[in-house]
């Protein structure tokens, strides 16, 4: 079967990964606009490279959690594909070898003047060493490089191959998300007719009749989820 996972914050937050809109979330702690909007970065660069030294610290601490990994294994029996707008690692660190990300990657930084030019931290190439970085840190070119994050304000390169794997799938789950963000929000409605389509989150946000609500964190919605996929 093809099954495509759409995440959210919600699957990493028994990682210990803080979410961005539950309460206590990272945008009641920072004003969004300031940290990851193209505004933001033009006028406090160094604020929004030290937001996201802060998100990657936070990152090393964690580990994947059951929901990640039994998602992995389900490569084992089935065509699993995911798209997530986590710019964690966890799905691959977990062992999912095919992860899609629609709002980047905390683990990358890239050139502020190529921008085909990634680097995975910490890396060589760079002036800083480390997983920190500042607006001075520079690559090999003498370029300096900025977080791989999509910024609000800015495209999301990798959404028309997300919408292509959705239309393609016989089942889409969705994970962890509040559904607020577009267009990530609006993936599950290129589902074709006749896919059945699941979302996990205990405390769901509303979405269409023909969507399998399941309730529940992560770890317990995915297992549940698997029962339900064996008698399908
Ligand atoms: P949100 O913080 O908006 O929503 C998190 C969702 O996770 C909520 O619906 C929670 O109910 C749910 N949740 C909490 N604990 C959970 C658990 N243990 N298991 C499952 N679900 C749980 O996060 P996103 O919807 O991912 O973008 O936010 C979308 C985008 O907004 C992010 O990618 C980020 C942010 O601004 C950028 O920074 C570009």
């Amino acid at each position: 079967m093809k099954i495509v996972i759409s995440s959210g914050a919600g699957i990493s937050a028994e990682s210990g990964i803080t979410t961005f809109r539950d309460a206590g979330g990272l945008w009641e702690n920072y004003p969004v606009m300031d940290v990851a909007s193209d505004e933001g970065f033009a006028r406090n660069p160094a604020l929004v490279h030290k937001f996201y030294n802060e998100r990657r610290a936070q990152l090393l601490q964690a580990q994947p959690n059951a929901a990640h990994i039994a998602l992995a294994e389900l490569e084992k029996k089935h065509d699993v594909r995911v798209i997530t707008q986590n710019v964690d690692d966890l799905h691959e660190r977990a062992g999912s070898t095919n992860v899609l990300h629609l709002h980047g990657e905390l683990m990358k930084v890239r050139s502020m003047t190529h921008p085909e030019r990634e680097y995975k931290l910490p890396c060589d190439q760079l002036t800083d060493k480390g997983i920190e970085t500042t607006p001075d840190t520079r690559d090999s070119y003498g370029d300096q490089v900025r977080p791989h994050i999509v910024f609000f304000g800015e495209a999301v390169p990798n959404f028309d191959r997300a919408t292509a794997m959705v239309n393609n799938a016989d089942v889409v789950v969705v994970i962890g998300t509040s559904l607020v963000v577009y267009p990530a929000a609006s993936l599950l409605q290129y589902a074709r007719e006749g896919t059945k389509v699941f979302y996990i989150d205990p405390k769901p946000a509303t979405v269409p009749s023909w969507v399998t609500v399941i309730a529940k964190p992560a770890t317990e919605g995915v297992a549940d989820f698997i029962k339900m996929l064996d008698e399908l």
